[in-house]
Protein backbone atom coordinates (compact mmCIF):
# COMPACT_ATOMS: atom_id res chain seq x y z
CA UNK A 1 0.00 0.00 0.00
CA UNK A 2 1.68 3.59 -0.49
CA UNK A 3 1.50 6.48 1.79
CA UNK A 4 -0.96 9.35 0.62
CA UNK A 5 2.14 11.09 -0.05
CA UNK A 6 3.37 8.35 -1.97
CA UNK A 7 -0.38 7.88 -3.96
CA UNK A 8 -0.40 11.84 -4.67
CA UNK A 9 3.27 12.19 -6.06
CA UNK A 10 2.36 8.96 -8.59
CA UNK A 11 -0.43 11.03 -9.46
CA UNK A 12 1.01 14.22 -10.33
CA UNK A 13 3.49 11.99 -13.00
CA UNK A 14 0.46 9.75 -13.73
CA UNK A 15 2.57 8.80 -17.24
CA UNK A 16 5.66 7.79 -15.67
CA UNK A 17 7.43 4.98 -17.62
CA UNK A 18 4.44 5.31 -20.44
CA UNK A 19 5.53 5.96 -24.28
CA UNK A 20 3.72 8.50 -26.16
CA UNK A 21 3.37 9.19 -30.12
CA UNK A 22 1.60 12.83 -30.29
CA UNK A 23 1.25 13.82 -33.94
CA UNK A 24 1.05 17.24 -35.40
CA UNK A 25 3.32 18.55 -32.46
CA UNK A 26 5.09 20.93 -33.88
CA UNK A 27 3.29 23.52 -32.37
CA UNK A 28 -0.51 24.72 -31.75
CA UNK A 29 -2.31 21.88 -29.64
CA UNK A 30 -0.08 19.14 -30.68
CA UNK A 31 2.67 20.61 -28.75
CA UNK A 32 0.65 21.74 -25.66
CA UNK A 33 -0.61 17.84 -25.86
CA UNK A 34 2.81 16.84 -26.13
CA UNK A 35 4.10 19.33 -23.25
CA UNK A 36 1.10 18.10 -20.79
CA UNK A 37 1.80 14.26 -21.45
CA UNK A 38 5.67 15.27 -21.09
CA UNK A 39 4.75 17.11 -17.79
CA UNK A 40 2.97 14.33 -16.63
CA UNK A 41 6.23 11.38 -16.95
CA UNK A 42 5.72 10.18 -20.66
CA UNK A 43 8.84 9.65 -22.53
CA UNK A 44 7.34 11.03 -26.04
CA UNK A 45 7.75 10.07 -29.70
CA UNK A 46 6.66 13.68 -31.67
CA UNK A 47 5.89 13.44 -35.35
CA UNK A 48 5.06 16.42 -37.94
CA UNK A 49 4.94 17.01 -41.53
CA UNK A 50 6.98 20.16 -41.10
CA UNK A 51 10.33 18.91 -39.89
CA UNK A 52 12.15 22.52 -38.99
CA UNK A 53 9.25 23.21 -36.90
CA UNK A 54 9.51 19.78 -35.28
CA UNK A 55 12.55 19.86 -34.31
CA UNK A 56 12.06 22.83 -32.47
CA UNK A 57 9.31 22.21 -30.90
CA UNK A 58 11.41 18.56 -29.83
CA UNK A 59 13.92 21.12 -28.30
CA UNK A 60 11.30 23.07 -26.25
CA UNK A 61 10.37 19.47 -24.84
CA UNK A 62 13.75 18.64 -23.94
CA UNK A 63 14.32 21.34 -22.48
CA UNK A 64 11.33 20.53 -19.68
CA UNK A 65 13.47 17.01 -19.10
CA UNK A 66 11.06 14.78 -21.26
CA UNK A 67 12.80 11.73 -22.83
CA UNK A 68 11.93 12.69 -26.90
CA UNK A 69 12.53 11.08 -30.46
CA UNK A 70 11.38 13.57 -33.26
CA UNK A 71 10.18 11.87 -36.59
CA UNK A 72 9.08 14.00 -39.79
CA UNK A 73 7.20 13.05 -42.37
CA UNK A 74 3.93 12.62 -43.72
CA UNK A 75 1.51 10.55 -42.10
CA UNK A 76 -1.49 10.62 -44.53
CA UNK A 77 1.23 8.21 -45.93
CA UNK A 78 1.11 4.63 -44.80
CA UNK A 79 4.95 4.24 -44.57
CA UNK A 80 5.11 7.30 -42.58
CA UNK A 81 2.83 5.93 -40.22
CA UNK A 82 4.60 2.53 -40.53
CA UNK A 83 7.87 4.41 -39.38
CA UNK A 84 6.64 5.91 -37.13
CA UNK A 85 5.92 3.07 -34.88
CA UNK A 86 8.63 1.62 -35.37
CA UNK A 87 10.88 4.69 -34.47
CA UNK A 88 8.48 4.53 -31.17
CA UNK A 89 9.28 0.68 -30.82
CA UNK A 90 12.88 0.81 -31.84
CA UNK A 91 13.59 3.88 -28.99
CA UNK A 92 11.91 2.96 -26.30
CA UNK A 93 10.62 -0.77 -26.95
CA UNK A 94 6.72 -0.22 -26.71
CA UNK A 95 3.91 2.09 -27.58
CA UNK A 96 1.22 2.90 -24.68
CA UNK A 97 -0.05 5.83 -26.11
CA UNK A 98 -0.75 7.12 -29.58
CA UNK A 99 -2.65 10.66 -29.91
CA UNK A 100 -4.08 11.65 -33.18
CA UNK A 101 -3.42 15.46 -33.44
CA UNK A 102 -2.12 15.54 -36.88
CA UNK A 103 -4.97 17.77 -38.67
CA UNK A 104 -6.04 21.25 -39.46
CA UNK A 105 -9.30 22.68 -41.15
CA UNK A 106 -9.04 23.88 -44.83
CA UNK A 107 -12.15 25.90 -43.93
CA UNK A 108 -14.11 27.43 -47.05
CA UNK A 109 -17.92 27.26 -47.68
CA UNK A 110 -18.54 24.09 -49.37
CA UNK A 111 -18.88 25.01 -53.31
CA UNK A 112 -15.77 26.86 -52.97
CA UNK A 113 -13.44 23.95 -52.31
CA UNK A 114 -10.91 22.74 -54.95
CA UNK A 115 -10.51 18.87 -55.75
CA UNK A 116 -7.12 19.51 -54.39
CA UNK A 117 -8.55 21.60 -50.74
CA UNK A 118 -10.65 18.86 -50.20
CA UNK A 119 -8.34 15.46 -50.54
CA UNK A 120 -6.34 17.95 -48.36
CA UNK A 121 -8.80 18.15 -45.78
CA UNK A 122 -9.53 14.33 -45.88
CA UNK A 123 -5.52 13.67 -46.10
CA UNK A 124 -4.51 15.83 -43.21
CA UNK A 125 -6.67 14.26 -40.61
CA UNK A 126 -8.75 11.45 -41.50
CA UNK A 127 -6.10 9.48 -43.22
CA UNK A 128 -2.97 10.93 -40.41
CA UNK A 129 -5.17 9.01 -38.00
CA UNK A 130 -6.19 5.28 -39.78
CA UNK A 131 -3.07 4.97 -40.98
CA UNK A 132 -1.61 5.71 -37.50
CA UNK A 133 -4.34 3.60 -35.70
CA UNK A 134 -3.29 0.89 -38.08
CA UNK A 135 1.09 1.53 -37.02
CA UNK A 136 0.50 1.01 -33.66
CA UNK A 137 -2.75 -1.07 -32.90
CA UNK A 138 -0.42 -4.49 -33.05
CA UNK A 139 2.61 -3.51 -31.11
CA UNK A 140 -0.33 -2.64 -28.66
CA UNK A 141 -2.78 -5.77 -28.97
CA UNK A 142 0.92 -7.54 -28.08
CA UNK A 143 0.97 -6.45 -25.28
CA UNK A 144 -2.61 -6.19 -23.88
CA UNK A 145 -2.63 -2.68 -23.91
CA UNK A 146 -3.42 0.89 -25.23
CA UNK A 147 -4.70 4.50 -25.12
CA UNK A 148 -5.45 5.83 -28.32
CA UNK A 149 -6.68 9.56 -28.64
CA UNK A 150 -7.88 11.25 -31.46
CA UNK A 151 -8.55 14.83 -32.53
CA UNK A 152 -11.37 15.48 -33.74
CA UNK A 153 -13.96 18.18 -34.03
CA UNK A 154 -17.25 19.96 -32.12
CA UNK A 155 -18.06 21.41 -35.11
CA UNK A 156 -19.00 17.86 -36.33
CA UNK A 157 -22.15 18.38 -34.02
CA UNK A 158 -23.26 21.52 -34.19
CA UNK A 159 -22.44 21.94 -38.23
CA UNK A 160 -20.82 25.38 -38.13
CA UNK A 161 -20.64 27.13 -41.18
CA UNK A 162 -18.23 26.53 -43.99
CA UNK A 163 -17.02 23.59 -41.74
CA UNK A 164 -18.72 20.76 -44.27
CA UNK A 165 -15.78 19.29 -46.11
CA UNK A 166 -13.42 19.41 -42.40
CA UNK A 167 -16.49 17.13 -40.51
CA UNK A 168 -16.66 15.14 -43.08
CA UNK A 169 -12.61 14.59 -42.00
CA UNK A 170 -13.51 14.27 -38.62
CA UNK A 171 -16.80 12.91 -38.84
CA UNK A 172 -14.54 9.89 -40.04
CA UNK A 173 -12.15 10.27 -37.05
CA UNK A 174 -15.17 10.19 -35.17
CA UNK A 175 -16.78 7.03 -36.59
CA UNK A 176 -13.58 5.15 -36.69
CA UNK A 177 -12.85 5.75 -33.03
CA UNK A 178 -16.61 3.64 -31.94
CA UNK A 179 -15.92 0.78 -34.94
CA UNK A 180 -11.86 0.55 -33.02
CA UNK A 181 -13.31 0.81 -29.68
CA UNK A 182 -15.19 -2.17 -29.92
CA UNK A 183 -12.95 -4.10 -31.83
CA UNK A 184 -10.06 -3.71 -29.53
CA UNK A 185 -12.25 -3.68 -26.39
CA UNK A 186 -10.85 -7.20 -24.61
CA UNK A 187 -7.37 -6.30 -26.24
CA UNK A 188 -7.02 -3.76 -23.29
CA UNK A 189 -6.50 -0.78 -25.78
CA UNK A 190 -9.37 2.19 -25.42
CA UNK A 191 -10.23 4.51 -28.39
CA UNK A 192 -11.60 8.26 -27.53
CA UNK A 193 -11.90 11.41 -29.59
CA UNK A 194 -11.38 14.93 -27.71
CA UNK A 195 -13.98 17.01 -29.70
CA UNK A 196 -13.10 20.75 -29.39
CA UNK A 197 -14.85 23.93 -30.25
CA UNK A 198 -12.99 26.80 -31.52
CA UNK A 199 -9.31 26.93 -29.75
CA UNK A 200 -7.25 29.70 -29.24
CA UNK A 201 -3.82 28.68 -30.87
CA UNK A 202 -1.52 31.04 -32.00
CA UNK A 203 -2.82 30.92 -35.45
CA UNK A 204 -6.42 31.41 -34.35
CA UNK A 205 -5.39 34.03 -32.61
CA UNK A 206 -3.65 35.47 -36.11
CA UNK A 207 -6.74 35.19 -37.78
CA UNK A 208 -9.02 37.23 -34.84
CA UNK A 209 -6.64 39.75 -35.48
CA UNK A 210 -6.76 40.01 -39.09
CA UNK A 211 -10.31 38.78 -39.57
CA UNK A 212 -12.06 39.26 -36.27
CA UNK A 213 -15.92 38.76 -37.40
CA UNK A 214 -14.83 35.49 -38.68
CA UNK A 215 -13.68 34.40 -35.15
CA UNK A 216 -16.45 36.17 -33.34
CA UNK A 217 -19.22 33.94 -35.53
CA UNK A 218 -17.50 30.85 -34.18
CA UNK A 219 -17.10 32.29 -31.02
CA UNK A 220 -21.06 33.19 -30.87
CA UNK A 221 -22.12 29.04 -30.34
CA UNK A 222 -20.14 29.17 -27.63
CA UNK A 223 -22.71 29.50 -24.43
CA UNK A 224 -19.08 30.24 -22.26
CA UNK A 225 -18.71 33.32 -24.64
CA UNK A 226 -14.35 32.68 -25.27
CA UNK A 227 -12.51 29.85 -27.29
CA UNK A 228 -11.28 27.49 -25.79
CA UNK A 229 -7.42 27.08 -24.39
CA UNK A 230 -4.92 24.63 -25.57
CA UNK A 231 -4.63 23.47 -21.79
CA UNK A 232 -7.96 22.43 -22.04
CA UNK A 233 -7.43 20.08 -24.48
CA UNK A 234 -4.49 19.11 -23.17
CA UNK A 235 -6.34 17.82 -19.90
CA UNK A 236 -8.68 15.65 -21.36
CA UNK A 237 -6.33 13.83 -23.49
CA UNK A 238 -3.91 13.33 -20.72
CA UNK A 239 -7.03 11.87 -18.98
CA UNK A 240 -7.99 9.83 -21.67
CA UNK A 241 -4.90 8.59 -22.09
CA UNK A 242 -3.78 7.46 -18.75
CA UNK A 243 -4.92 4.16 -16.41
CA UNK A 244 -7.91 6.03 -14.74
CA UNK A 245 -9.84 6.22 -17.98
CA UNK A 246 -9.59 1.98 -17.72
CA UNK A 247 -13.82 1.84 -18.77
CA UNK A 248 -14.17 4.77 -20.75
CA UNK A 249 -14.04 3.93 -24.50
CA UNK A 250 -15.48 4.86 -27.72
CA UNK A 251 -16.41 7.86 -26.85
CA UNK A 252 -16.14 11.55 -28.77
CA UNK A 253 -15.75 13.99 -25.55
CA UNK A 254 -16.32 17.68 -26.34
CA UNK A 255 -14.47 20.49 -24.65
CA UNK A 256 -16.85 23.38 -25.78
CA UNK A 257 -17.71 25.47 -23.58
CA UNK A 258 -21.23 24.17 -23.94
CA UNK A 259 -21.41 24.80 -27.74
CA UNK A 260 -23.12 21.45 -28.17
CA UNK A 261 -24.37 19.81 -25.05
CA UNK A 262 -24.59 15.79 -24.56
N1 LIG B 1 -7.62 25.09 -33.47
C1 LIG B 1 -8.91 24.81 -33.37
O1 LIG B 1 -9.72 25.70 -33.12
C2 LIG B 1 -9.38 23.38 -33.51
C3 LIG B 1 -10.73 23.08 -33.28
C4 LIG B 1 -11.16 21.76 -33.40
C5 LIG B 1 -10.26 20.78 -33.75
N2 LIG B 1 -8.96 21.10 -34.01
C6 LIG B 1 -8.04 20.02 -34.38
O2 LIG B 1 -6.98 19.99 -33.45
C7 LIG B 1 -5.79 19.52 -34.09
C8 LIG B 1 -4.66 20.53 -33.89
O3 LIG B 1 -5.07 21.76 -34.45
P1 LIG B 1 -4.20 23.09 -34.41
O4 LIG B 1 -5.16 24.21 -34.46
O5 LIG B 1 -3.18 23.03 -33.33
O6 LIG B 1 -3.54 23.01 -35.87
P2 LIG B 1 -2.06 23.27 -36.38
O7 LIG B 1 -2.20 23.49 -37.85
O8 LIG B 1 -1.37 24.30 -35.56
O9 LIG B 1 -1.36 21.87 -36.10
C9 LIG B 1 -1.61 20.74 -36.86
C10 LIG B 1 -0.27 20.10 -37.16
O10 LIG B 1 -0.51 18.90 -37.91
C11 LIG B 1 0.50 18.80 -38.88
N3 LIG B 1 0.02 17.98 -39.99
C12 LIG B 1 -1.00 18.26 -40.84
N4 LIG B 1 -1.08 17.32 -41.79
C13 LIG B 1 -0.09 16.42 -41.52
C14 LIG B 1 0.34 15.24 -42.16
N5 LIG B 1 -0.25 14.79 -43.27
N6 LIG B 1 1.39 14.56 -41.62
C15 LIG B 1 2.01 15.01 -40.50
N7 LIG B 1 1.65 16.15 -39.88
C16 LIG B 1 0.61 16.85 -40.38
C17 LIG B 1 0.78 20.23 -39.31
O11 LIG B 1 2.06 20.35 -39.91
C18 LIG B 1 0.65 20.98 -38.00
O12 LIG B 1 1.89 21.17 -37.35
C19 LIG B 1 -6.16 19.29 -35.54
O13 LIG B 1 -6.50 17.94 -35.76
C20 LIG B 1 -7.37 20.18 -35.74
O14 LIG B 1 -8.17 19.76 -36.81
C21 LIG B 1 -8.50 22.37 -33.89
Amino acid sequence: MSTPAQAWASRARPHEGRVAIVTGAAGGIGLEIALRLGRDGAALVVADADAARLETAAGALRDTGAEVRAMPGDLSLEDTATALAACALEAFGRIDILVNNAGGGVILPFLAHTPQTLKQTIDRNLWTTLWCCRAVIPPMKERGYGRIVNIGADSVRNGLWDHAAYNAAKGGVHGLTTGLAREFARDGITVNTVAPCAVNTPQLVDIAKQHPALVERFVSVIPMGRAGEMAEVASMVSYLAGTEASFVTGQVISANGGSTML
